[in-house]
């Protein structure tokens, strides 16, 4: 098994551009492979979670090209061109891809099977297996977890269409939202899916720049089944969660001229953590401002700053959900208390990221206490506020390099084990780490 060996650094500086965007990514592929033509898609995130998406769309009988690592040509089939797989899609680590085929396969004439890792096959699927039944799909979970199996529309009596419906999501979940709308292409009329609070749109705004008519009012979509989607050339932005790492990193060790972040998504529905490092006095500059594809994008100048601890808007959770692991770390270099709350979802991510956070925090000597919803960190604003030591991801990508960015303010270096899962959503960390100044090596697996 993989492991990584982060050592004190002197500081970051310089300039470095993060890979496409995971999210955007799945989409991009899920979406196209239904449009009718050819769409091609630069700057696509070749990881190992995305990869699994390109799998499933090929055995469900879409060609798809790469002349490059990350420029994808995708050949639609349209709406009704996907066949059946011959075996069980594997959707490895991949939870947005676990639920999106869910709502996409659920709407198809023919059965499909998910399956995934270990870690993917603990977590919760009923959330969207239940609205698609509401539908009228038959989809089974293994006592709410994977395998999703999913029975074809209008074989064994089943309808052959999807029943549009209003839903009231319980959690704000942008997959959950998706793949509701992806089944509402398919349905008999107008879908709506309400959320409790903000969360990611993207698949709303790749599917109106493909034709699909929705209104969004509020925290309501409604979608109107199209006749046929149109295929479009797409540009993925740069993942916002992914410049998450070298955010931190900048504030923790970027000197006056900062860090330079070039070509970062910057959707107002991803960029929650923005909003509470400035609150929590981190000084970071947007630069460049445009627009690509349906995406907001620009260059960020990342400024070091000391921090001061504060307590996190819960409204602002959903907006930041994939970047507390990385927060706790800001929070534990922090001047005083930083408290987080209403941020239950963190236990059923790749990994129960409040655990094993807290996990890897204790090993390393910072002050925290633990709470069902979240935590409390008590910051070191001077000298180490990590002493050096061993801990476990726990195949948690997102938490392996969290730990990487705390080697900034360590005393000794951190031993992290069990960091191959990097590779689900940010293939070349460590050689981006390193050109910046950070000091991780990977050895093992
Ligand atoms: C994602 C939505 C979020 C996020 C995940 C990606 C997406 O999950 O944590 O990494 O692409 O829609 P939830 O929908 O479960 O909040």
């Amino acid at each position: 098994m993989a492991d990584f060996t982060a050592r004190p650094s002197r500081g970051v500086g310089g300039s470095a551009a993060v890979p496409g965007d995971k999210s955007i990514s799945h989409r991009s592929l899920m979406i196209s492979g239904i449009a009718a033509g050819r769409s091609e898609i630069a700057g696509f995130l070749a990881s190992e979670d995305c990869l699994a998406t390109l799998a499933a769309m090929r055995a469900l009988g879409v060609r798809i090209e790469r002349p490059t690592d990350t420029d994808v040509v995708v050949h639609g089939v349209g709406m009704h061109g996907l066949h059946g797989a011959a075996r069980a899609l594997d959707m490895g680590n991949a939870g947005t891809a676990m639920r999106l085929f869910t709502g996409l396969l659920a709407a198809q004439p023919f059965a499909s099977r998910l399956v995934g890792d270990a870690s993917l096959m603990k977590r919760p699927m009923e959330r969207v297996a239940a609205p698609l039944r509401a539908m009228g799909a038959d989809v089974r979970t293994h006592g709410g977890l994977p395998p999703v199996q999913i029975a074809g529309l209008g074989g064994g009596g089943a309808p052959g269409r999807l029943k549009a419906i209003d839903y009231e999501m319980p959690v704000p979940s942008a997959q959950v939202k998706s793949a509701i709308l992806l089944a509402g292409l398919y349905a008999d009329g107008v879908t709506r899916v309400s959320s409790p609070a903000v969360c990611r749109d993207h698949s709303e705004r790749m599917l109106l720049s493909c034709g699909v008519r929705l209104d969004s009012a509020g925290l309501t979509t409604a979608l109107h089944p199209p006749a046929r989607l149109e295929a479009r050339n797409l540009t993925v932005p740069g993942d916002f969660s992914s410049a998450a790492f070298f955010i931190v990193a900048g504030l923790l060790g970027a000197g006056q001229d900062g860090l330079l972040l070039r070509n970062v998504g910057l959707n107002p529905t991803r960029t929650g953590l923005l909003e509470i490092l400035r609150r929590m006095g981190g000084r970071i500059e947007i630069e460049n401002a445009r627009e690509s594809g349906a995406e907001p994008v620009a260059d960020l100048r990342v400024v070091g700053s000391r921090l001061s601890g504060i307590e996190v808007p819960p409204a602002l959770v959903p907006l930041a959900i994939d970047e507390f692991p990385v927060l706790f770390v800001a929070a534990a270099c922090a001047e005083g208390s930083t408290v987080i709350t209403g941020a239950e979802e963190l236990r059923v991510k790749e990994s129960d990221r409040i655990a094993t956070m807290s996990e890897g925090l204790r090993a390393l000597g910072v002050e925290h206490e633990v709470t069902p919803d979240g935590m409390r960190i008590v910051g070191r604003p001077r000298g180490a506020a990590f002493g050096g030591g061993a801990l476990d991801s726990h195949g948690d990508h997102r938490v392996a390099m969290s730990f990487a960015v705390a080697s900034l303010r360590a005393s000794e270096p951190i031993l992290i084990r069990d960091v191959a899962n990097v590779a689900t959503s940010f293939p070349g960390f460590v050689a981006l780490a390193r050109a910046v100044g950070l000091d991780p090596t990977a050895s093992g697996g």
